[in-house]
């Protein structure tokens, strides 16, 4: 997949860019704002932050004579890139109520304009190879908006539902079973010298002590209850972990 062809680059950025704006399409306005805990960050500033990547390091840059859209941004939605400038602390981005939600579109709007006019002559390598690295943090960014808004949701009195007859989970996602994985030493990771974000795991090594089994699909409740009953070895361990988070549920 690296690095992608200008064309391609330019499919996959309205691809992702449009997806997380429909992970919030439900969302009432208000809910785009709260930050409840430290770790859950609003659905506005996940929005914001992954259009503010785009704006520093390939519209300022690669882009001559582009206008940021609003130069408080830099400030407000730079997360922990400390080259860039001082930075909005993590604990304080439940208080920037202004810009408003409308204003983040627009940003977004703003960024995604000066990005398509970019991205029709665009052919230097460097600047291509950031392109698919902010796509892949817009992305990240994504599984963030995801936990951030099950959080926001459902931490409010009335737990509104995030959109009716949404499921998440795709439960026909395999065929089942276990799939075994034999004894022995693995590599895992990803080993390269191209660039890689904060997301991916760089090389190691781990030794496997005896053969295991992981399951091929999603579990639930239904499925992996009748373990209890079961007489594989490995079952203590699978129940313990899965008994952790029962209990801590609530419901053990
Ligand atoms: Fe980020």
């Amino acid at each position: 997949m690296y690095p992608l062809t200008t064309t391609a680059i330019s499919e996959a950025y309205n691809r992702v860019r449009q997806h997380s704006e429909t992970i919030c399409e439900p969302l009432e306005t208000e809910d785009y704002v709260p930050q409840p805990v430290p770790f859950v960050s609003p659905p506005k500033w996940h929005l914001a932050h992954s259009t503010w990547f785009f704006e520093t390091f390939i519209l300022k840059p690669f882009m001559p004579g582009y206008q940021v859209f609003d130069t408080d941004y830099n400030y407000l939605f730079n997360s922990y890139y400390n080259n860039v400038g001082e930075r909005t602390l993590r604990t304080d981005r439940g208080n920037v109520t202004r810009p408003t939600t409308r204003n983040v579109y627009a940003y977004r709007q703003h960024v995604d304009r000066h990005m398509s006019e970019l991205l029709e002559t665009l052919t230097d390598p460097e600047a291509l190879a950031l392109v698919e690295l902010g796509l892949h943090h817009e992305q990240q960014h994504q599984e963030l908006l995801v936990t951030d808004i099950k959080y926001i949701l459902g931490h409010n009195p009335l737990f509104p539902v995030y959109k009716s007859g949404h499921n998440l989970v795709d439960d026909t996602n395999g065929e089942g079973g276990f799939a075994t994985i034999s004894e022995g030493v693995y590599e895992i990771g990803f080993n390269s010298d191209e660039l890689v974000t904060s997301s991916v795991s760089t090389m190691s090594s781990m030794s496997w002590a005896d053969t295991k089994c992981i399951c091929t699909n999603l579990k639930f409740p239904k499925l992996w209850l009748p373990m209890q009953n079961s007489s594989h070895s490995w079952k203590r361990a699978v129940i313990r972990t899965l008994t952790c988070g029962w209990t801590k549920a609530g419901r053990g």
